[in-house]
């Protein structure tokens, strides 16, 4: 019996320090814990927009030009000059992810998964090492796979790149007036290209919140005039198919096909009708002659305010 409860009385012991050390690592790792864990939303901890992998953190602003005819018929042979300007552009802008010497080992290509393309090997391209091929790649990208449209790059800059691209292994296929032929009528190079406005990612998000903003006080504007008439027989009709006012305003601000369109004004009011704060069934709930005044009703409170 006593060298039972000795028994016990260690085991007991043995908890109680067991606990007690746990409870140190726990206090001493508390930092971490509650920058990782509060809230259940991960903390910032780092200062995001420095880059440290070199690769442009945005994209440049760059406006919509008519790009001047590409003497394409030249690149059936790349010039020393071709080859140089290439060089320079691929050092810029490809080298991050492919390295420098092309070998697709650049610091911030070693996360991607599929690597970027090591240009010193022909197997297993996704689009093709032909010229074609290459040139289909920087214009539309390989997106799902981590590589990126350069369309904003002027046509010749893409050219001038895919030639030295080519001096990395003397086996890339030779260059052939079909294939020339083919780049010149699929983006119209020797007539020239519109090139496609670029604005900065950050850019675009803040237009789109100012967005979001200017439809939020437009819709107070409209949930303003629409209480001051409230007796409006237009208003009563408004008021009766929407379970939330302000919300069916901003569906309706932010989808404009019901402008001239009684039938999408319908659709709206039917689709996930009650997330959108219109009462379920809304549309069922008028006559035809209640939705066209309806319909002229908003038309006018859209543009009015
Ligand atoms: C952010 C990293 C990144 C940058 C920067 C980048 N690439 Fe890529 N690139 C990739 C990845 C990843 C692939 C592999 C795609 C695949 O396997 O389909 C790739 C593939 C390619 C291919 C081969 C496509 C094929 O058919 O398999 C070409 C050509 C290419 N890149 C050219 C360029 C050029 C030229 C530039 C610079 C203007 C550039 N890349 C910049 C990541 C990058």
């Amino acid at each position: 019996m006593k060298e039972y409860f000795k028994f016990y009385g260690l085991v007991y012991i043995f908890f109680i320090s067991a606990v007690v050390v746990m409870g140190t690592m726990y206090i001493n790792d508390l930092p971490n814990v509650t920058q990782e864990k509060i809230g259940g939303l991960p903390m910032v901890t780092k200062d995001t927009t420095k880059d440290t992998t070199g690769v442009t953190a945005d994209l440049p602003m760059i406006k919509g030009t008519l790009s001047p005819p590409v003497e394409v018929m030249k690149y059936m042979a790349a010039t020393p000059e071709m080859v140089d300007k290439g060089k320079a552009l691929f050092t810029m802008n490809c080298a991050s992810c492919h390295g420098e010497q092309g070998k697709g080992d650049g610091v911030a290509g070693a996360s991607l998964n599929p690597k970027p393309r090591n240009f010193h090997d022909l197997n297993g391209w996704t689009n093709g090492p032909s010229i074609t091929m290459m040139y289909k790649t920087l214009q539309e990208g390989i997106i799902t796979r981590g590589m990126a449209s350069y369309a904003n790059l002027p046509p010749e800059d893409r050219l001038n790149m895919i030639m030295y691209i080519r001096t990395f292994l003397p086996d890339y296929p030779p260059v052939t007036q079909v294939q020339i032929d083919s780049i010149d009528q699929t983006y119209s190079l020797t007539k020239g290209v519109k090139m496609p406005n670029q604005i900065p990612v950050k850019l675009a998000m803040e237009k789109m919140l100012q967005k979001n903003l200017s439809i939020d006080d437009k819709v107070k504007n409209m949930v303003k005039v629409i209480n001051e008439n409230k007796n409006d027989s237009s208003a009563v009709i408004l008021k009766s198919v929407s379970s939330n006012l302000t919300k069916a305003l901003t569906v309706l601000a932010q989808d404009s096909s019901w402008n001239n369109n009684e039938a999408a004004l319908v659709k709206i009011f039917d689709n996930n009708a009650v997330q959108n704060g219109f009462r379920a069934r809304a549309s069922y709930m008028l006559s035809p002659q209640q939705l066209t005044q309806l319909h002229a009703y908003l038309r006018k409170l859209f543009s009015a305010s």
